[in-house]
């Protein structure tokens, strides 16, 4: 009964959407867990790119059924364009399973994740502006709608008066903006409710009768640990728990199912959006690295920031998630970029050298990188297939990410398709 787990290490786009695939291939289900669209993962298979947003990224498996679990935040109006967009190009949705306990992103959330983020300012967290945070905000604060709702047309009606009524006084009220007509939104959802209605399942249970009949389960990460709301560069996270203990809250099913946890990371780091990044490149390296990896945003196509690997965020990384093995993916990206540099540790201007990620951002702003340096390679490694093929500095490089981790590396990425992968 293998049950793994991919989760993201960084910031988020680490290439989990092409290990998601790979281990798909061999899975009997997959499941998602947690966030919503603001999630952009990239499948190429077959010399086609699909960009994968609420959808998981085992869809393309025409019989592997694809679960999306209560912990998701789900906008109706994006999964029906997805679902349509997809459709057209030959993908099959008769295995998708969403759990009625899913919280909807309703119109409003998208407008005061707007408004919120134009009020803080210079101090926005650059969000994805797709409602995430106002939507799990309504969650816990227990007036969200929910799928079931969406599916039951009298009881989204009055839940939507009462919460929209509420949502303009604060958008006019609190942030000078324009009211929605709730009225023309309740006839507008449900539209996408009947759209939706025959995906509906309870994924609790459908993940639970997997697992008895020794179904091989995968869990599919979304976003990434440094930007779990516990566990990430608060206030710069999202509004999910990403990491690996999310995964059964999110899905309804206890840990002791959860066989192998894979955590992937990129050779270099990213991140889209603000907050802090320790080993960030703001020069011609960090340039080169974005314009080599077309390290752009999946979701919103802003410029992705760049910078050397970080160990201590990795290690982070697998102690949060309790890690069994990493992927390392876009080691072909650094190829001829010249000497490569890896943060190894941390050290405050106190002199003290740090090994594990610090808790508060107060913290880490008195921390600077201490780095290791390693001779770069120069060639196309795409190709490569197994460890030896792979020039003597690459291999010399993943194996001492492997040391600083902590953890073994099973998988190195040498290009975006599902072939280009050396299993270790
Ligand atoms: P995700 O959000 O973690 O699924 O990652 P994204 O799809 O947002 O971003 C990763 C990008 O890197 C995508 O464009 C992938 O096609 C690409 N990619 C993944 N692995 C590799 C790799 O090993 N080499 C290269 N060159 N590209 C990769
Ligand atoms: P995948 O699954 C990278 C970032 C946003 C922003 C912060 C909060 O493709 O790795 P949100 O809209 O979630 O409230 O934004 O989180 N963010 C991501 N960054 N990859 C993602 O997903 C992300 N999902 C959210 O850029 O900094
Ligand atoms: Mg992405």
């Amino acid at each position: 009964m293998p049950a793994n787990i991919v989760v993201g290490t960084q910031w988020g786009d680490e290439g989990k959407g092409k290990i998601i695939d790979i281990i798909a291939s061999r899975a009997d289900v997959v499941v998602r867990s947690q966030g919503g669209n603001n999630a952009g993962h990239t499948v190429v298979s077959a010399g086609e790119t699909y960009k994968l947003h609420l959808i998981p990224s085992g869809i393309l498996y025409k019989d592997t059924p694809c679960l999306i679990g209560a912990g998701v935040v789900l906008d109706p109006k994006d999964i029906c364009c997805e679902i349509d967009s997809l459709s057209a190009r030959g993908i099959s949705f008769d295995n998708l399973k969403i759990d009625p306990r899913a919280h909807v992103i309703m119109p409003w959330h998208i407008t005061l994740d707007g408004l919120s983020e134009k009020f803080r300012g210079n101090s926005d967290i650059g969000t994805t502006k797709r409602g995430i945070g106002p939507c799990y905000m309504d969650k816990y604060e227990r007036c969200g709608l929910r799928v079931y709702d969406l599916i039951h047309p009298e009881i989204f009606a009055e839940k939507a008066r009462a919460t929209g009524k509420l949502k303009n006084k604060i958008i006019t009220e609190v942030y000078g903006g324009e009211p929605h007509n709730i009225e023309a939104i309740i006839k507008e959802y449900n539209e996408y409710g009947k759209k939706l209605a025959k995906y509906v399942d309870d994924v609790s249970v459908l993940v639970y009768n997997a697992a008895k009949e020794n179904k091989t389960i995968m869990f599919e990460g979304a976003q990434a640990t440094l930007l779990d709301i516990d566990y990430g560069t608060y206030p710069y996270v999202t509004s999910s728990h990403p990491v690996s203990a999310g995964v059964c809250v999110g899905t309804g099913v206890g840990p002791m199912i959860i066989t192998n946890i894979i955590g992937v990371a990129k050779a270099y780091t990213t991140r889209v959006g603000k907050g802090p990044f320790p080993t960030e490149l703001e020069d011609k390296t960090g340039e080169t690295i974005r314009n080599k990896g077309g390290e752009f945003g999946t979701t919103t196509g802003r410029p992705r920031r760049t910078g050397w690997f970080d160990a201590v965020i990795v290690r982070h990384s697998v102690r949060v998630n309790g890690l069994s093995s990493l992927a390392i993916n876009k080691l072909d990206t650094l190829s001829d970029i010249g000497p490569l540099k890896v943060c190894v540790a941390y050290k405050k201007s106190d002199g003290t050298l740090i090994d594990d990620f610090p808790p508060a951002l107060e913290e880490l702003a008195d921390c600077t990188p201490v780095y290791e340096t390693f001779k770069g390679f120069s060639g196309d490694i795409s190709g490569c297939r197994s460890f030896d093929e792979l020039p003597e500095e690459c291999k010399v490089y993943i194996q001492r990410l492997e040391e600083l981790c902590g953890c073994p590396i099973s998988m190195v990425g040498v290009g975006p398709a599902r072939d280009q992968i050396i299993e270790r």
